[in-house]
């Protein structure tokens, strides 16, 4: 069983989640009113990612005998000074999040609660990639932001990025 602790502390990881992919689905509408379509299709299926992050907390907590609670998600901000602006704040965001799974990490050591743990390894992993991608974008965005046409071989790169679930109106 599951401290309070725990599951409160994975529920408003869940929570935290949802909100990940409620920000990244706003910067792919700023990104799409732009006209930066592959940007706006990035941010899609990084919005994806955060909703299957999230069903795995969802999952964890139902296994362990505990209910998902959904609360209130902020509201994200909906505009950005540049493209720019809006990939440093992904990656702001996501170094927001390894410090959120860091602090949930600890917690289950106190605890003494050994399959959070384990289930934590994979959140662990996956913020070293997350962080590495948004960084790796958004320094090619500064740089593209210097180079003639630069904006628009980016903007085509980025929309080859696999969509973790199809979207219709994009295929
Ligand atoms: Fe679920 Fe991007 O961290």
């Amino acid at each position: 069983m599951m401290t309070e602790k725990i599951k409160e502390a994975l529920n408003n990881q869940m929570i935290a989640e949802m909100y990940s992919s409620y920000l990244y689905l706003s910067m792919a509408s700023y990104f799409e009113a732009k006209g930066l379509e592959g940007c706006s299709h990035w941010m899609k299926a990084q919005a994806q990612e955060e909703m299957v992050h999230a069903m795995k907390f969802y999952h964890f907590i139902h296994e362990r005998g505990g209910r998902a609670i959904m609360k209130t998600i902020d509201a994200p901000p909906s505009e950005w000074d540049s493209p720019l602006k809006a990939f440093e704040h992904a990656l702001e965001h996501e170094k927001y999040v390894t410090s959120l799974i860091n602090n949930l990490m600890e917690l289950a050591i106190e605890e003494k609660d050994h399959a959070t743990q384990i289930f934590l390894q994979w959140f662990i992993s996956e913020q070293v990639e997350e962080e590495a991608s948004a960084s790796q974008v958004a320094e090619k965005m500064r740089l593209a932001e210097e180079t003639h046409g630069g904006l628009f071989m980016l903007d085509r790169e980025l929309s080859q990025r696999a969509m973790p679930i199809p979207i219709p109106q994009e295929n």
